[in-house]
């Protein structure tokens, strides 16, 4: 009897150990104290590259657990959105373009929103002057959070219980993982700015973070636990709205219940067009990274740029000033298209981009005040983070999603851990100011209530012969559209491996300001010989951190994570 009742509870043991249930009781086998960043994965059931290596390792867990991509995707957002503070998040938004093993192909658009008491002026004193602080600092500056709807939209095309893809990310911020140097650091230099822009102190808060330290996030595990056992509404109703509009009350922000209420994710047919046979899908309005793509590509596209070389003088040349008539675009027309008309299908048409180019002179700079007025700076931080996952059943998943700047607004909410974004940034706070990426916009992207603020988010999926070649994406503010764009030209147009098109030095033109922006190991000749062409040439810090994943003719997916940060990728 005694051995009865001791194998009775063995197998009640081991099924709890191992149980795949909707509870989530289990979770994924990965250890958060220890574990290596792997840059470049060769496999054949599946593949993922993130940000970080936690969440690329979660994903593909998920995939051996019989998740398909989208599953994967949702588990790395969510692991993302633990490991990785500076831009995972559960308080900020993104979109999403995928294709499923069906052959469709499906964007997501889980941007913030403007709350309903926005308006256009809320940046401006009463003397015009624009206050840059409020939209990017605190809670004033903070967008109707889009993430969990996002997550729950892309759930339709998951297959495996949603508590399982939870899981990991509770059990993560609940036990805690061991930091990197970089973390530590990256999280030693936020100390003055959470002690501003907090009413409670956030976990985040300590006198020196070091390498291995444990982060461990028990406010931000229980708002995982509410998510997981009540859905959206775990987030957009109940204890954690709750908490959210306390948090607003206490720091004077804008979001009420019914703002959080009202928060919707759209399905959106994803911006799509052809270069030299391949079929690009990315993102449409309210991200410009689709249309400001499919701009510069075709303005390429007649150009035999290949036989010009990369990094030639030629190319960069035509390149940069492909950049920056694309971008001049993104400041006159882009915005939210539920509000204000934009003009997609001319500012793609040949006949319109034939004619952008005709002022091309392949000799000399176009000065910027050529095409538009203006003039102005950018600051640097640019914080936004990709996921790319592939499976074997032929879906493709590409999401980016963002807090906007490092660690968003920099205020967490009181009681429920997340960090709130401070996207309201992205809108134009006024025609002419330049949002901390730098970049203008007017009417197009003014501030309205409900309205979504313009993005540069680019995720992309690259088809060959109608099935996934390519699926790539980068967070860096206004240079995401431009690293997508590089990357690509480096495969398609220069037949460089997957690592070299990601690794090797990028640059970027955006228009206003008129200044080429280079990568430290950009080449010294021919930045010399663009500058005696007539360009500003500005060394910065790294650009992007692409994360891609490549179909090889063996059917085998190529991942490759970004050298330019932490980012890994995992394959099985
Ligand atoms: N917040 C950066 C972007 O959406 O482009």
């Amino acid at each position: 009897m005694q051995r009865i009742v001791y194998f009775f509870f063995l197998i009640v043991f081991i099924s709890a150990c191992t149980s795949t249930s909707k509870t989530g009781s289990s979770s994924v086998p990965i250890d958060p104290y220890q574990y290596k960043t792997v840059k470049k994965t060769i496999s054949s059931n599946g593949a993922v590259v993130s940000a970080h290596s936690l969440a690329s390792k979660t994903g593909v867990e998920i995939l051996k657990q019989g998740g398909n991509a989208v599953d994967a995707a949702i588990a790395t957002q969510l692991a993302l959105a633990v490991v990785y503070p500076n831009a995972g998040n559960l308080g900020g938004g993104g979109f999403m373009v995928a294709r499923l093993s069906s052959g469709e192909l499906i964007s997501l658009d889980f941007r913030e929103k403007a709350p309903a008491s926005a308006h256009r002026d809320m940046y401006l004193e009463a003397d015009g002057t624009p206050r840059t602080d409020k939209s990017q600092d605190g809670h004033l500056s903070v967008g109707v959070p889009g993430t969990v709807a996002g997550i729950f939209a892309e759930y339709k095309y998951a297959k495996l219980p949603i508590a399982k893809l939870i899981q990991p990310a509770i059990d993560l911020a609940e036990k805690g993982f061991a930091i990197t140097e970089n973390e530590a650091a990256s999280l030693n230099a936020l100390q003055t700015d959470l002690k501003k822009l907090n009413t409670v102190m956030p976990v985040f808060v300590k006198d020196k973070w070091k390498a291995g330290d444990t982060l461990v996030q028990k406010d931000l595990a229980q708002t995982l636990i509410r998510i997981r056992d009540k859905g959206a509404a775990g987030f957009y109703e109940g204890e954690t709205a709750r908490l959210i509009v306390e948090e607003m009350k206490r720091g004077h922000g804008m979001i009420t219940l019914e703002d959080l209420k009202n928060y919707d994710v759209k399905k959106r047919s994803p911006h799509v067009f052809t270069y030299k046979g391949y079929t690009i899908a990315g993102m449409p309005m309210p991200s410009s990274g689709g249309l400001l793509l499919n701009q510069m590509m075709k303005m390429i596209e007649d150009k035999n740029i290949g036989a010009m070389g990369f990094h030639s003088v030629q190319a960069v040349q035509l390149m940069t000033e492909v950049e920056r008539r694309a971008y001049a675009d993104r400041a006159e027309y882009m915005g939210d298209a539920d509000f204000y008309k934009v003009p997609v299908e001319k500012l793609r048409s040949d006949s319109y981009l034939q004619n952008r180019m005709k002022t091309w002179d392949p000799n000399k700079a176009t000065p910027s005040t050529a095409i538009e007025p203006g003039v102005l700076m950018a600051k640097e931080s640019e914080e936004t983070t990709h996921l790319s996952v592939i499976d074997k059943e032929g879906n493709a998943v590409s999401i980016t999603t963002t807090l906007n700047d490092s660690y968003g607004s920099r205020t967490v909410v009181g009681g429920a851990g997340f960090i709130l974004n401070d996207e309201m940034d992205d809108f134009s706070i006024k025609p002419g100011v330049p949002n901390m990426y730098g970049a203008v916009g007017g009417e197009a992207n003014a501030i309205a209530p409900g309205k979504r603020m313009l993005s540069s988010m680019t995720p992309t999926i690259v088809l060959k012969d109608n099935k996934p070649y390519i699926v790539v994406g980068t967070p860096g503010g206004t240079t995401i559209p431009t690293q997508v764009f590089q990357t690509l030209v480096n495969i398609l147009e220069f037949n460089m491996t997957t690592e070299d098109a990601v690794y090797k030095p990028k640059f970027h033109h955006q228009w206003l300001p008129d200044e080429i922006m280079v990568e430290k190991a950009f080449p010294e000749d021919v930045r010399n010989a663009l500058e005696k062409m007539g360009y500003t040439i500005r060394q910065r810090g790294a650009i992007g951190r692409t994360e891609t994943i490549r179909v090889l003719p063996d059917g085998r997916f190529e991942a490759v994570a970004d050298k330019r940060g932490e980012d890994a990728a995992e394959g099985w």
